[in-house]
């Protein structure tokens, strides 16, 4: 598979596991929609490799929707901006960050969403209540280089413009219109890490919700993948979901976390990836493996 560009570098990012998730999209889909998107590492893997014809990306943080929108439709004004945020922090990082934390509170400023991305703890955003971003700045690293950023931005405008629709909305919204034809990737935050002392993501998951638009995705026949719960070592995120949505789990291994190899250990992160009835009907990948069990080295396998 074609390696994709990425302009947000993103904590919970599926870059990793995307030739593993793009294995079950081995039939025609007229628009992919990504309605959690982060960095829409499905998105572009998708778009690389010509899996789909057409996207939606969209997530309810609403400055990253239209940073999104920066990206493929301004490209060089986002690179300028970058830079010039970029090459001011140099005599001061930390209080640069903390300056530029405090324009994007008071702006919401797209550029600035990215810069405070890039240089923040883990590249992982946090909120408080109130919307602010409050996460601190990792000063062990400047965050990534222009020259990177403008290479990877311009890629990625290339491969979306034309094909692309950005929403700033919540997942519901944006997939009503998906069809029969098309596929949902869905990677909302996970149960376990996004409890109310840990608030990962802007806003937090209501499960009910996420189950009741499954059962109707199901009933319009929607073809979906949702990457739900995941384990590392002994530690096990989220649950199962309802036996009614009749979802098939298939696991896939991400390879070590990178916590774990700080770490010393061996752990192996592994990932569940539900895929709707609709979906399993139309993929040949799913019976392939059953025939083929040795695929699971590939990192590959169905429970
Ligand atoms: C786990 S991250 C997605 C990461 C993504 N797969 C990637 O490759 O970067 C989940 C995203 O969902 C967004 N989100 C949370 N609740 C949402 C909702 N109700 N509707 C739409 N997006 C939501 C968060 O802002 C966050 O960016």
């Amino acid at each position: 598979m074609k390696k994709a560009p990425h302009a947000i570098p993103y904590q919970g990012s599926k870059r990793k596991l995307a030739d593993s998730i793009l294995s079950y999209m081995d039939f025609e889909i007229d628009t992919l929609y990504e309605p959690f998107a982060g960095s829409g590492a499905i998105t572009l893997a998708s778009a690389i490799n010509q899996k789909a014809k057409r996207f939606v990306v969209a997530d309810k943080l609403e400055p990253l929707a239209e940073l999104w929108k920066m990206i493929v439709d301004e490209p060089e004004r986002l690179i300028e901006e970058y830079s010039l945020y970029w090459n001011g922090q140099l005599e001061d990082p930390a209080k640069y960050f903390r300056d530029v934390r405090e324009i994007y509170n008071n702006t919401k400023s797209p550029s600035a969403l990215l810069y405070l991305v890039a240089r923040c703890v883990k590249n992982a955003v946090r909120f408080n209540g109130s919307g602010e971003f409050n996460q601190g700045a990792d000063n062990r690293r400047l965050g990534m280089k222009p020259e990177k950023l403008e290479k990877e931005v311009r890629a990625m405008s290339r491969l979306l413009k034309g094909k692309i629709s950005i929403k700033g909305c919540d997942f519901r919204q944006a997939i009503s219109q998906a069809t029969d034809k098309d596929l949902v990737y869905m990677d909302p935050p996970w149960q376990g890490t996004s409890g109310k002392r840990d608030p990962r993501y802007a806003y937090l998951l209501n499960i009910d919700e996420l189950i009741e638009e499954l059962d109707s995705l199901n009933k319009r026949e929607v073809p979906f993948m949702l990457s739900f719960d995941g384990t590392c070592g002994d530690k096990s995120y989220g649950s199962d979901l309802p036996d009614f949505l009749n979802l098939k789990k298939v696991l896939l291994n991400a390879g070590r976390s990178s916590q774990a190899t700080l770490l010393g250990r061996d752990d192996v992160t592994i990932e569940s990836l539900y895929l709707s009835p609709a979906l399993v009907k139309k993929t040949k990948t799913v019976s392939h493996i059953k025939e083929n069990p040795q695929l699971d080295l590939l990192g590959v396998g169905t429970t």
